[in-house]
Formats: C-alpha cells, structure tokens, sequence
C-alpha cells in the first residue's frame, strides 16, 4: 500500500461573477479527526454527524479500522465508532498511510505511544517533507519510543510498551497539533501532562476530551491532565468547517453585489482570525443563529461584498487565522493599499509553502506579493487571470479558485487533485453558488 498515485487534476474558472445563496460547506476537519481518535478510545458506542468525507478525516478513519475498531459509515456524514477503550486497540497488519494529513500523523503519534505495540507512520510526498522534530522532542522527554527519517521527517517508527511519563512543557511554536499531541500521550502517561502555548491555538482536542468526560485543566496558557482515567462515549454534531467557508466569505467579499449566508459554521474563538481580519479590512460580514453544537459554538455567516482596505495585520490573530492565509492573500491583492503580514513563518511548513506559492501565484496574476522571511507585503491591484499552480495544497487551489472573481482573464489551476482532502464537492458547491470553475482530469 505504497504506492499511490494522484491524478493531475486542473480547474478552470472564468473571470468574473459574483457569489450568492446560502450553503452549508462541509463538516471541520479538526474536530471530524479527533472524533473518530476520542470515539474509537473511549469506552461504548459515539454517534458522529457532519463528519467530513474528505481524504483527510478518512485517513484517520481507516487508520482506526486498521486497528480494529469496529466503525460504520460515513454516510451523509454519519458515523458511528464502536469505541474499543484506552487500551482495546489491535496491532494494524501494515504501516498506517496517512495521505496528506499533518492532523492524523502528529497526533496519531500521540495516542500510539501509548499501546502496547509498534508502528509505522506514512504519507504522501508532501506530509514526507513535513517537519516532524516538533513532536518527537517532547515525546522522547515523556519516555517514547520514537523515531524518523534522518531530516526528521515521516516514516515515523513509534515503539509500544513503554511507560510513558508526564512532562510540563512549553510550546516553542504556537501549534495545536502538537500540543494535541501530547495531551493525547498524556492520557496514557503517569502523572500529569501539562502544555503551555506561546499564544492560543485551536482547543478542540480539549473541548472535546471533556465532552468525552475527561478532566482537563486550563490556567491561562497552560493545559494539563492526569493519565490513566477513561473516556465515556458520546454524540458528536461536526459543525461546518470555518477554514472552508473562509474561501467563500473571501469570494463574496471580493465580488460586487455578492450575498451570501453560511449555514452552521464553528465560530471556535480560536478559529475566528479570518473573521476579525476581514473585518478589520472592511468586510461585512454578520453572525446570527447563534447556539452550540457538541460543546463548539456554530452561527450563520452572511457576508456581502465591500470595497477592501489593506492592513498591517496583527500579529496576535495569525495562530486563530493559519489555515486562512491563502485566501487572505488574495482579499488583500484585491483591497485597496498594501497589506502587510509577518510573525507567520508557520506557513512555509504547511501543505506547501504557503507564503512562497501563494507569492509566486499573485505574481502570474500581476500582483506586486514579496515575500519576506515570516511573512508577506501585498499591494491591492487589478489581477489579470493565468494559469498557476497549487503544488498540490487543497487551500492554495481553492484560494486560486476564488481569485478569478476579480481577474480580467480566465484563471487555470494546476494539482488540484488534494482538494478532496478537506472539501470533497467544492467545485459543485461553488458552482452552485455562482463560481464558474469547471474541473478535468489531465493525463
Ligand atoms: C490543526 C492545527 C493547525 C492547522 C491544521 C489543523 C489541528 O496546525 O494548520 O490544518 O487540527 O490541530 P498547527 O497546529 O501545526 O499550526
């Protein structure tokens, strides 16, 4: 099961239009992840709906069947997880292949070191190149065994059976995957685990360990556990993913007389970034039918469009905002003035090197983007359209897509293939809503 393949696919959209109507985007991939690893350890039967089918969520779903979980579905983003415990889970028969998930590796690598058995984790090309040293330092210090390729990269060798035990420890970046990481050894750990992050970052494997009775504690930038308790199963309802909507509430924004409501989106405060800085460009962008959906606060987002204005953008959203760069590029290559970002060098380690891509990509399309070391300078202008390519990052593509509603010239994007990894359908949604992006298989 090493080889796979991934076909050339290539978006085509025609310049112009305008974005309107109201659509649920599918379910958030942060939560869809950690609902099948909370459901498959915990103790009885968690009913998941809104899960995202996408290929990420599903790596981690069928990592979980591997190791013989017994899990039914997705079917209309249904699923159920006939969780196992703590320690029910079997030795998988072979390395488990993650795909292009960042999510399932770092913290699968968590929660595997604490079984009784070995294993090995895989990826594609670019999950191969993706720095994994930030895991693996704190592991080692909580007794892991674990290993990588020589540049700290995937394959990743986990050795079961060890005791693991409890560290405090400080992030030296702000990220929630390791920080998930470790909290998800710390189940298993003697004694407390506590992480303490340099700025927020997302807290749903928190919010969620709790809603699956788990104690954790939270004193200002640190969280803590105690291993060794247990988890109760539970219902989980996904709300829409907030970093998949963003592409919309961009398109919308960018896009004269567009009007637009998106139904059901998590508005996590950890994940509102994109929110707070379009706004602060000038957007108009409502929230209403306010309420929680399984411990995550979900609204109704309307946004109609607006003249932008660059910014210099705040250092303190960039960890709420991460996954919502690319797109942010492209508002601010549309908004008037120059936009300015920096303390975001996290985004040259994502699927791509997000500032790098996205730079080159404005670049074709006669924007005036530099990049910088941890950031970029975008000055607002007229985008003309050109073919670009995402190298195979699901929100570069989806960013580009979006970009052709302001251009004077048809936009094709090259490897497109990954957006089914965290928005299958986009293209029929987007359509639906009035992009007009056509997607055909290249050989
Ligand atoms: C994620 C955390 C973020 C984000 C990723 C999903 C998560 O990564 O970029 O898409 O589900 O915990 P980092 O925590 O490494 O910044």
């Amino acid at each position: 099961m090493s080889t796979h393949s991934q076909q050339n696919v290539i978006f085509t959209v025609k310049s112009g239009g305008k974005l309107a109507g109201r659509a649920r985007v599918p379910g958030d991939k942060s939560i869809s992840h950690r609902s099948i690893m909370l459901g498959s350890l915990a103790e009885g039967v968690t009913k998941v709906s809104g899960f995202l089918e996408g290929e990420d969520s599903l790596a981690t779903l069928n990592a979980f069947k591997s190791m013989g979980v017994k899990i039914d579905g997705p079917e209309n983003g249904k699923v159920t997880i006939n969780g196992v415990g703590l320690h029910g889970l079997q030795k998988p028969d072979d390395d488990l292949y993650l795909g292009n998930s960042g999510t399932s590796m770092r913290l699968m690598s968590g929660l595997l070191a604490g079984q009784s058995f070995n294993t090995v984790l895989t990826g594609d090309k670019s999950l191969s190149g993706r720095p994994m040293r930030r895991i693996i330092d704190p592991l080692l210090q909580m007794n892991v065994g674990i290993s990588a390729a020589q540049n700290g990269t995937s394959p990743l060798k986990i050795i079961g059976g060890k005791k693991l035990e409890g560290i405090e420890y400080t992030l030296p970046v702000a990220s929630a995957q390791v920080k998930s990481c470790l909290l998800l050894a710390g189940l298993y750990a003697q004694g407390k685990t506590c992480v303490t992050e340099p700025a927020p970052t997302r807290d749903h494997t928190e919010r969620m360990l709790q809603g699956f009775g788990y104690e954790v504690m939270r004193k200002g930038s640190t969280v803590c556990l105690r291993g060794g308790d247990r988890l109760q199963s539970t219902s989980i309802d996904v709300p829409a993913d907030i970093s998949s909507a963003a592409f919309f509430m961009v398109g919308a924004s960018i896009a004269e007389g567009s009007d637009l409501v998106l139904e059901h989106v998590g508005i996590n405060p950890t994940r509102t970034g994109v929110i707070d800085i379009l706004k602060l460009m000038g957007a108009s962008i409502e929230l209403s039918n306010e309420s929680e959906a399984g411990g995550e606060p979900v609204a109704d987002i309307h946004i109609r469009s607006r003249q932008l204005k660059g910014i210099t953008i705040p250092e303190e959203l960039v960890p709420l905002a991460i996954d919502e760069f690319p797109v942010l590029f492209v508002a601010a290559a549309c908004a008037r003035g120059t936009t300015i970002l920096t303390g975001a060098r996290e985004l040259r380690v994502k699927e791509s090197d997000r500032i790098q891509v996205m730079a080159d990509g404005l670049k074709v399309m006669g924007i005036d983007a530099e990049p910088t070391a941890d950031g970029i300078v975008i000055q607002g202008g007229q985008m003309t359209g050109g073919t670009v390519v995402s190298h195979g990052d699901h929100r570069i593509s989806m960013s580009f897509a979006m970009a052709a509603l302001k251009c004077t010239a048809p936009v094709v994007i090259e490897d497109c293939a990954n957006v089914n990894t965290s928005f299958p359908g986009f293209t029929e949604l987007a359509t639906g809503l009035g992009l007009a992006v056509s997607s055909e298989v290249s050989d």
